[in-house]
């Protein structure tokens, strides 16, 4: 494939970013690998969840998904051909670790192709430890609801390290523990579907505790790794700010969605007003009085997920939608009538600047990397199989100055990851909804960059923005 190298000459570099920014994308394995039953690789909960009548849209699977795990070399080559200069992926922990503990090397080899190729071309990796694809025979076991499961992670995480740490620097332990506790075990509307409020508090908690355990783990084997977690980061309002039940709603929504996990690993306490919210649910049974330093081991680097923002109000009634604000039962989010992404999230780009501004202001200052934004769209393409994502692209460049606005205030932000390279499995939603700025026909598995990965590759290689 041939992408254009030259620079659009009326770009005016109004908006640079520092030195040694990093811009990259972002994958996760499950949602791109497939070949879920290659190389001694076995079940996780997602390929679980996905055999489970009604779980995912359409009955889609992630068995072929993008077939990244056979067409990997082409895709660091399309990555190296639009001039990114990160990669963020993560490590399928059922593909490298078998059911009786042993190394499964078939696997891990592949993770070392994968990290050695992107090195050839000039690509950083920053790998993600568990990107929610647990493996079934630990769910069996009670899953993330079972303390051992932090232990059996920490134990993975040093098999992964041991592999590829000579080359790997930069290690994220969890992405985004919200989802895997509230949606997976609180909501099910992920795997591994449970609806228990008791079992999403106790995973909450434990995923925490195995990122801490991890954390020291890899830090005692090799004091040079950088480790990082990553938190899905919203800022929450009141509907009405003068009304005492609406700043109540946001309130707890805000100490659920962000709190929770920012107080754990950067303060190494849980906010009491969480902790009161979640009692009836027992969470302070799981959380013994050393855990909190364990949590609270040092990160070198935080990462932020960032899609939308929320405001909320404590009247009206409970929304189903959002079966997994534990806590906040009876809290619902109001729509502001900004315009919206496919998957129904508004597109509120101010709020990326307010989270950054957020977490630099109000808990210790670490380096901050945007470790996933971006949008799905119901991509249209043209006869000759070119996209015109003209909103997709929009999109980034809205949050892209974003950014750029919070580095201007003193926030220090060292890389921004898209979400996502490719077209993939996008988890209940199947492959319906399209986050990629690579177009991936599913029938052919050919990819074509859109016109939204195109216009970031050109910001990229400028290390700028458009004026
Ligand atoms: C966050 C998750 O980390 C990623 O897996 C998901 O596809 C995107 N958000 C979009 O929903």
């Amino acid at each position: 494939m041939h992408i254009a190298e030259e620079h659009d000459r009326t770009l005016a570099p109004m908006r640079c970013f520092p030195p040694a920014f990093v811009w990259g994308t972002a994958t996760a394995a499950f949602q791109i690998e497939g070949a879920t039953a290659e190389d001694g690789r076995t079940d996780s909960i997602w390929d679980t969840f996905c055999r489970t009548p009604g779980a995912v849209a359409g009955g889609d699977t992630g068995d072929v998904a993008a077939d990244h795990y056979h067409r990997m070399p082409e895709d660091v080559a399309l990555m190296r051909s639009l001039g990114l200069g990160g990669y963020r992926f993560s490590v399928a922990w059922p593909r490298v670790l078998r059911p009786d503990g042993a190394v499964n090397q078939r696997g891990l080899d592949f993770y070392r192709r994968l990290v050695d190729r992107l090195l050839d071309s000039g690509i950083t990796p920053f790998v993600t430890l568990y990107h929610w694809d647990l493996p079934q025979h630990l769910e069996d076991r009670g899953g993330w609801t079972s303390r051992d499961t932090a232990f059996r992670f920490a134990e993975y995480a040093q098999t992964v390290h041991a592999a590829l740490g000579d080359r790997v620097l930069h290690w994220t332990t969890l992405n985004e523990p919200y989802c895997a506790a509230l949606l997976g075990y609180g909501a099910g509307v992920h795997a591994p579907g449970r609806r228990d409020p008791r079992a999403a508090a106790a995973a909450a908690h434990h995923l925490l505790l195995g990122h801490g355990l991890t954390t020291q783990a890899i830090r005692a084997a090799d004091g040079g790794a950088r480790v990082a977690i990553t938190f899905n980061l919203y800022p929450v309002d009141p509907a009405d700010p003068d009304d005492p039940v609406d700043r109540d709603a946001a309130r707890r929504v805000d100490g659920l969605q962000n709190r929770l996990w920012l107080d754990a690993v950067l303060r190494g306490r849980y906010p009491d007003d969480v902790r009161a919210d979640l009692a009836r649910f027992g969470f302070d049974e799981h959380v013994r009085p050393a855990d909190l330093a364990t949590l609270a081991a040092p990160v070198d680097a935080l990462g932020v997920n960032y899609y939308s923002g929320y405001r909320v109000t404590g009247h009206g009634g409970p929304d189903r939608r959002r079966a997994e604000w534990i806590g906040a039962e009876h809290v619902r989010p109001v729509y502001r009538g900004l315009p919206r992404t496919a998957m129904g999230w508004e597109v509120q780009p101010e709020g990326l600047t307010r989270v950054l501004l957020r977490v630099h202001t109000e808990y210790p200052v670490l380096p901050l990397y945007v470790t996933e934004n971006g949008a799905a769209y119901d991509d249209d393409p043209a006869e000759d199989g070119t996209t015109h994502d003209v909103e997709r692209r929009d999109y980034l460049r809205g949050h892209l100055t974003a950014v750029h606005d919070a580095i201007e205030r003193g926030v220090d932000v060292r890389g921004y990851f898209c979400w996502s390279l490719l077209d993939n499995f996008e988890w209940a939603e199947g492959y319906a909804k399209r986050f990629g700025i690579v177009r991936v026909d599913f029938d052919t598995l050919a990819r074509t960059p859109k016109l939204s990965g195109l216009w970031y590759s050109r910001v990229a290689r400028a290390n700028a923005l458009p004026g």
